[in-house]
């Protein structure tokens, strides 16, 4: 990482092994022992928002499974392809262009190129280099963000808010939650990042992993995916669900910040990527997140009917902060809020 070109840059020297610090304990790697779930996670269509079936799908995978696919969402198939592009072009970029964006160069703590999860308080790392993105406004992504991707991830990220109120509006409405005015709008959009992530091949993909085990902190994640594969989720009974590839889709899933403030209605999943031995893959999640100042905890709506909370209320910016001070380790910061 020192040149600038991270992972990127180690799978490019042609290694024959994996360096020592990827190697990941065995109850990391994705090994034998390992159950896979013949399972999937819901693959809605969601071109017919006045059908009620499709708020009842919706709401319905939120609780059950934390996961699924969206297709004929209204995101133009362009708009994805390029932004796909986009991130193939900012990591195709020379290690000299790329180290302008580390954290010891990068202009502002908004723009951020990186490798692993947190280096710091990881034991083994990560095979995964990413560019993360806080949206602050579109003068200032004018101003910061990398020219090759800039215009593709801000459309990208314009097309799909829509999509983004449309799903909250839903889960909100289940919730009897019936308004989203602009008070509920800070608390659960306030805030939203985008990352591109990039797993160059590996030589060992059995002893390391893409991202180790997670859930993830937002209120909703949009994630887009290649052809690759290799995202799991955890099933029932310790297995894994492989969550395919497939065309056109964008997967959604729950993050710990509505399962706290849906008072674990809605389940935030844990999940983990693999590393490839043979192909590149690249995956753009946007994090919509409840702004860094608010407080979060069980919407009253939910406790209503003398319901006990089963989460306190937690600074948004303190629950992040923790997150980000620990490696990859399951689903556990929502403990902090309990
Ligand atoms: C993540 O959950 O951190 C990444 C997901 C992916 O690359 O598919
Ligand atoms: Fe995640």
């Amino acid at each position: 990482l020192k040149k600038g070109n991270g992972v990127k840059g180690l799978s490019e020297m042609g290694l024959d092994s994996l360096p020592e610090q990827y190697i990941q304990p065995l109850e990391e790697r994705m090994c034998d022992t390992i159950t896979m779930s013949q399972e999937f996670v819901p693959l809605i269509d969601i071109s017919k928002w006045d059908d009620p079936g499709v708020a009842e799908a919706i709401c319905e995978a939120a609780e059950k499974w934390g996961f699924f696919q969206i297709i004929n969402h209204g995101v133009p198939i362009e708009v994805l392809e390029n932004v796909k592009e986009a991130t193939h072009l900012f990591f195709g970029l020379s290690a000299e262009e790329k180290r302008k964006y580390l954290k010891e160069f990068s202009p502002s703590n908004n723009v951020r190129f990186g490798t692993s999860f947190s280096p710091e308080a990881e034991k083994a790392l990560e095979w995964k280099d990413y560019l993360s993105l806080l949206y602050v406004s579109e003068d200032e992504a004018s101003a910061l963000w990398p020219s090759v991707c800039r215009d593709q991830v801000l459309e990208y990220m314009k097309r799909s808010e829509i999509v983004v109120r449309k799903l909250l509006d839903v889960l909100m409405k289940n919730l009897n939650v019936t308004e989203i005015d602009e008070t509920k709008e800070s608390l659960l959009m306030g805030s939203k990042r985008i990352n591109l992530n990039y797993y160059p091949i590996c030589p060992n993909p059995e002893l390391t992993v893409g991202v180790g085990r997670h859930s993830d902190v937002s209120t909703l994640t949009v994630l887009l995916q290649d052809d690759i594969g290799g995202l799991y989720v955890r099933g029932n009974n310790d297995s894994w669900i492989h969550v395919p590839p497939v065309n056109g889709s964008i997967v959604i899933n729950v993050g710990d910040a509505l399962q706290i403030m849906s008072n674990g209605r809605y389940k935030s999943i844990e999940h983990r990527v693999i590393a490839n031995g043979s192909n590149t893959r690249i995956s753009v999640p946007i994090f919509i997140n409840p702004g860094p100042s608010e407080k979060i905890s069980p919407f009253p709506e939910v406790l209503a009917s003398g319901e006990k909370a089963v989460y306190k209320e937690v600074l948004y910016s303190d629950y992040v902060k923790h997150f980000f001070q620990k490696a990859h380790d399951g689903k556990t910061t929502i403990e902090f809020a309990e």
